[in-house]
């Protein structure tokens, strides 16, 4: 079974090596998802290896765990891929699931499983989202937020109200490309537009890698 794992995992490695460069474009990496998608990304990625879908969902349980909240919370998933962190929410009892995702054949995926309400078929870039504000009560980026620009993270916030809560789940072990992650999140800190609730590294982001997880508080 493990030598089974580090075959798969070795195998998402070289796709990995395909998009952890400093310099790719949004563009880039779109057609690297859309053609990872034609040829297998769901069987590579599956649950027994890829675990980032799970520990957001896992997370936002922990902030928002009531009966209550489970059915009432309008939720988008940014970069919602082949649909694998809806599901992980639907299986915690969350019903209200918006799905935001550039590649068209991740999306494809994600509808054949029938996950989301509405699917938004756009990336995160330096331009305004077509999103009014506050809308959501929650979003989540499950290992996808490394690839935002500074105003993709300022229009993460901008589509959630006031009160709510933003959860995102990055590979703590490629850090080093997360380059205006970090940076934008500090600067709306001390805008007083967010504030953080939680951060923590787990195991079992990817195999072996380790999540970065932090959910933050719109103010
Ligand atoms: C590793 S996959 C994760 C998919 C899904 N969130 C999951 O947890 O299974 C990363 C996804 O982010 C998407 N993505 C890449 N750049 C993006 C951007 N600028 N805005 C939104 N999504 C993006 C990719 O197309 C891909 O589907």
């Amino acid at each position: 079974m493990e030598d089974k794992l580090q075959r798969k995992f070795d195998d998402i490695t070289e796709w990995q090596k395909r998009y952890c460069k400093q310099d790719i474009t949004c563009d880039e990496v779109i057609d690297i998802y859309n053609e990872w998608a034609g040829v297998g990304y769901d069987e590579m990625m599956s649950s027994e290896i890829w675990g980032c879908p799970k520990i957001v969902a896992d997370t936002l349980e922990e902030v928002h765990g009531s009966d209550d909240e489970k059915i009432r919370l309008k939720i988008l998933d940014i970069g919602a891929g082949s649909g694998q962190c809806g599901i992980e929410l639907k299986k915690k009892g969350f019903q209200h699931i918006d799905g935001l995702e550039p590649a068209e054949s991740m999306l494809a995926k994600a509808k054949e499983k029938n996950v989301y309400e509405t699917y938004i078929n756009t990336a995160m870039t330096d331009k305004d989202l077509d999103i009014n504000d506050g809308i959501y009560d929650v979003v989540t980026a499950s290992g996808v937020a490394g690839y935002f620009c500074s105003k993709a993270v300022r229009e993460m916030t901008r589509i959630v109200k006031s009160g709510g809560t933003i959860v995102i789940i990055s590979n703590y072990e490629q850090r080093e490309f997360h380059g205006n992650l970090e940076g934008t999140l500090k600067s709306l800190e001390n805008e007083h537009k967010i504030v953080l609730l939680k951060r923590e590294v787990k195991e079992g982001y990817l195999h072996k890698q380790r999540a970065d997880v932090m959910v933050f508080k719109v103010l």
